[in-house]
């Protein structure tokens, strides 16, 4: 009887298409994001990296090259270089071989469980550091004291030696336990590293420490 005095907002078929429209939109703009979030993620080629085309996820044989971090003025944040070619473990590897040390790293991570105390990409847990940009921490450079430490010649070697013997090389408070990992293990394990520290992280984590030098991909 009254209708006519209630006004729009009291009215529920306004309601009900407001409430259609906006999960319509809503919906639209996800489906949207999650294809565009595909498109970023996908991992790169050995062809993008010959070619100097960066990807946020570079291919596998990332790890034949040097990975610097370089502020972005552009972008407000750091973000990695790859810059020349250097040998891994002594050598140059192909992109088969690159994709299955990489594999194996991966799946060392999972089964030695990293993440129960370190995070990486940000996940797990806060009991010991980060590991997204281990490998370019400064502690593994030339002058750092974790080479120095470890007595290997170079960062891939040292940190497969610190992976292997962690209690042999303590430098926290905290201690990082022997998980009984193999060589083969620990050099997998030491390319996942490296590849996790050329992903793109949109400056992630922020106020990282910087190698001396590399900036410039020395
Ligand atoms: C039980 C806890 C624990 C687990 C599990 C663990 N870590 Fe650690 N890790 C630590 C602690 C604590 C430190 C710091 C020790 C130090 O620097 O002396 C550390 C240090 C490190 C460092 C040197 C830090 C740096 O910034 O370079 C690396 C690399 C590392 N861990 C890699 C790994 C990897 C890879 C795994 C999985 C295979 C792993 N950790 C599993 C506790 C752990």
């Amino acid at each position: 009887m009254a209708n006519k005095n209630l006004s729009v907002w009291t009215s529920i078929p306004f309601w009900r298409r407001s409430a259609a429209w906006v999960t319509g939109f809503a919906s639209i703009l996800l489906i949207w994001l999650t294809f565009d979030t595909l498109g970023q993620i996908t991992m790169g080629t050995d062809d993008d990296l010959k070619n100097g085309v960066t990807k946020r996820v570079p291919a596998a044989t990332v790890i034949n090259y040097k990975i610097g971090y370089e502020m972005s003025t552009k972008r407000g944040h750091e973000v990695p270089t790859i810059g020349e070619k250097e040998p891994f473990f002594g050598k140059e590897w192909s992109a088969d071989d690159a994709a299955d040390l990489l594999h194996l790293g991966k799946l060392t991570s999972q089964t030695k469980n990293c993440m129960n105390c370190h995070t990486l990409l940000g996940n797990g847990a806060y009991y010991a550091p980060d590991l997204t940009k281990a490998w370019i921490d400064p502690a593994w450079s030339k002058t750092g004291p974790m080479m120095a430490m470890t007595g290997k010649s170079t960062k891939e070697e040292a940190i497969a030696e610190f992976l292997q013997h962690p209690s042999t090389y303590p430098t926290h408070a905290r201690m990082m336990p022997e998980l009984g990992i193999t060589a083969d293990e620990a050099k997998g394990l030491v390319a996942f590293l490296k590849h996790m520290s050329s992903i793109d992280t949109n400056g992630f984590p922020r106020n990282f420490g910087k190698e001396e030098g590399s900036t410039n991909a020395h």
